[in-house]
């Protein structure tokens, strides 16, 4: 006795699906390597490229880099010859309340050393700056005393705002060997 199959065979093509069959095939043959298609291909892959391009730039990266401007709390909170050293990682900046050249002030100091960019640390017991990588070494106020740094650490514009916090803006910078470290917006004072 024979098998009855699981299934039906399959009924030859009408005229209307070969002529489809047919159309399809012939479209995919010119667009398979042909110039046509790689000239196509190259223009979609361009548009695709300055459409991320538009992306990027409409959305730069401005969401995931720390603000230029921040607040760093009221002037009461920095004691006498403080150094805070918690907005350094996250700012690059140390705040100190401190005396320059007689006068009681709060100062905003860039954490990059001038000799070729490294990053200082703080050393409370020694009250200065040093330099990890050649040995620069920075007073309180930000003068080089020893090393190869040619010159002091670069200030932060401040100021008080309106609510009364300081404020640090990192789009202006101070250098003392150009006489800016007198200019008001460099430091606030206490
Ligand atoms: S980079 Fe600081 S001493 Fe050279």
């Amino acid at each position: 006795m024979s098998e009855k199959s699981a299934h039906p065979p399959t009924p030859p093509p009408t005229d209307k699906q070969r002529h489809r069959r047919g159309f399809l095939a012939a479209t995919a043959r010119v667009l398979v390597g042909s110039p046509m298609a790689i000239g196509f291909s190259s223009l979609v892959v361009t548009h695709l490229l300055w459409l991320l391009g538009l992306v990027r730039f409409m959305f730069p990266n401005i969401l995931t880099e720390p603000p230029s401007r921040f607040k760093v709390g009221f002037p009461d909170e920095y004691s006498p010859g403080q150094v805070e050293t918690k907005f350094k990682n996250r700012f690059g900046v140390w705040i100190v309340r401190h005396e320059y050249k007689g006068q009681p002030q709060i100062y905003a100091l860039r954490t990059v050393c001038t000799h070729l960019g490294c990053t200082p640390i703080w050393l409370e017991a020694e009250q200065k700056f040093k330099c990890p990588c050649h040995g620069s070494g920075f007073f309180k106020d930000g003068v080089n005393f020893e090393g190869p740094a040619p010159r002091p650490l670069e200030r932060y514009a401040v100021e008080i705002a309106d609510d009364g916090q300081l404020e640090v803006d990192k789009s202006r910078k101070y250098q003392a060997e150009l006489g800016q470290w007198k200019e008001p917006e460099s430091f606030v004072p206490v």
